[in-house]
């Protein structure tokens, strides 16, 4: 498919008709790639604001938020400039996060409302468990911080979170609610209990970490992948780097098909992600990069063979490993992700 452009005042714009979108088991419709907004701890939040009107400015119609961003009151700002213009509320796609800290049964209506307030919205599209631990960190913090009352995922306390989600729904404050950073054993619980099922479960997915059991899972129990870190996250914080991370858009099998096309490697990793069935969610806070992930969603489609390649290149390599959830003392990453098929162990 060609992509085409209308013309804005400065510059050029994807048509988000253009834009593939996935359907949720409501029925409702969510654009297949949306703008990240973590600045992962260096890129200030006056910055990210200024590239969610930007992108909206160049046709992105979905914005992945979260209170622990510590960005929601600019991209707020950003907002009402964006219905300044033609754009209406009912056209963008907005999710936001309950963070770790606030998992208690008084504090899921009370944080999504101050996220409401901070992004100046009436509703969101999308309100998610950001992580199953209820386990704090402050932003910026480094690898060893550990929270002194650290819990491990504890599901009768998990589902008392989450029937203050569904009350979210109930109250016409969020359209949707759903899941971040599960295991297929933790998700199989909650679909058990769930009054509200999760639409979405969002995880960590690109070329070298493409998790096909979960992703599986998630798909055939009809919730919708969304994808983080879709490009490897090359400018995620110290705290989340390791000797042995490798690196997508260096994949030499990434590397040739983008030669071939003439993109970024980026933009290769977005239209796989997309073609594969996973919404994935680029941040940016360059123009040109988060016009030309747009640009990779509407562009021509990578071949059978593009996909077969990537579908081998699969590293099983996790960046965002998350130690600074784990709860006791002796324990690995590992242990956050349920890796042997059952929930780990108290
Ligand atoms: N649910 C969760 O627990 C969770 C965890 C992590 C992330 N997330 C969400 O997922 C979003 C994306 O993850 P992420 O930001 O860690 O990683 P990412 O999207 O894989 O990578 C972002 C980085 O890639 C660069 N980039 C983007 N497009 C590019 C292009 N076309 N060419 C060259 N470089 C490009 C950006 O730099 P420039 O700014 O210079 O373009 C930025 O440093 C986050 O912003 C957040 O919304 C959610």
């Amino acid at each position: 498919m060609k992509v085409r452009y209308g013309s804005v005042v400065n510059g050029v714009v994807v048509d988000p008709a253009l834009v593939p979108q996935r359907t949720l088991y409501t029925g409702a419709r969510v654009p297949a790639i949306g703008l990240g907004t973590f600045g992962s701890d260096h890129v200030m939040a006056s910055e990210v604001a200024a590239a969610v009107e930007g992108a909206a400015a160049v046709g992105y119609r979905h914005f992945d938020c979260a209170s622990v961003y510590g960005n929601e009151p600019q991209i707020g700002y950003a907002l009402q400039q964006v219905w300044r213009s033609s754009i209406r509320r009912e056209q963008v796609w907005i999710t936001s996060k309950l963070w770790n800290d606030k998992h208690g049964e008084n504090e899921v209506i009370r944080s999504c409302t101050q996220s409401l307030a901070d992004l100046r919205l009436d509703y969101l599209d999308l309100y998610l468990v950001h992580w199953p631990f209820p386990n704090f960190h402050p932003p910026g913090c480094d690898v060893t911080s550990r929270s002194k009352d650290a819990k491990p995922y504890l599901h009768a306390n998990f589902m008392k979170t989450w029937r203050k989600m569904e009350e979210l729904v109930d109250l016409g404050l969020v359209r949707h609610i759903g899941t971040s950073n599960m295991s297929v054993p933790k998700l199989k619980l909650v679909l058990h209990d769930a009054r509200i099922k999760p639409a979405v479960n969002e995880m960590e997915l690109h070329p070298h970490f493409q998790q096909p059991e979960l992703f599986e899972f998630v798909r055939s129990n009809g919730m919708v992948p969304v994808g983080y870190c879709p490009i490897g996250s090359p400018g995620r914080p110290e705290r989340d780097r390791t000797a042995e991370d490798t690196v997508p858009t260096q994949d030499p099998v990434i590397v040739k098909i983008a030669n071939r096309l003439g993109v970024h490697p980026a933009v290769v990793c977005i239209k796989w992600a997309i073609q594969r069935g996973q919404v994935p969610i680029p941040f940016s806070a360059n123009r040109n990069h988060y016009l030309s992930n747009l640009e990779g969603a509407v562009s021509g489609s990578l071949t059978p063979d593009d996909m077969r390649a990537i579908s081998t290149i699969d590293r099983n390599c996790r960046l965002i490993k998350g130690q600074v959830f784990l709860w006791k003392d002796g324990q690995a990453w590992e242990d956050l992700w349920d890796m042997n098929g059952e929930i780990t162990p108290l």
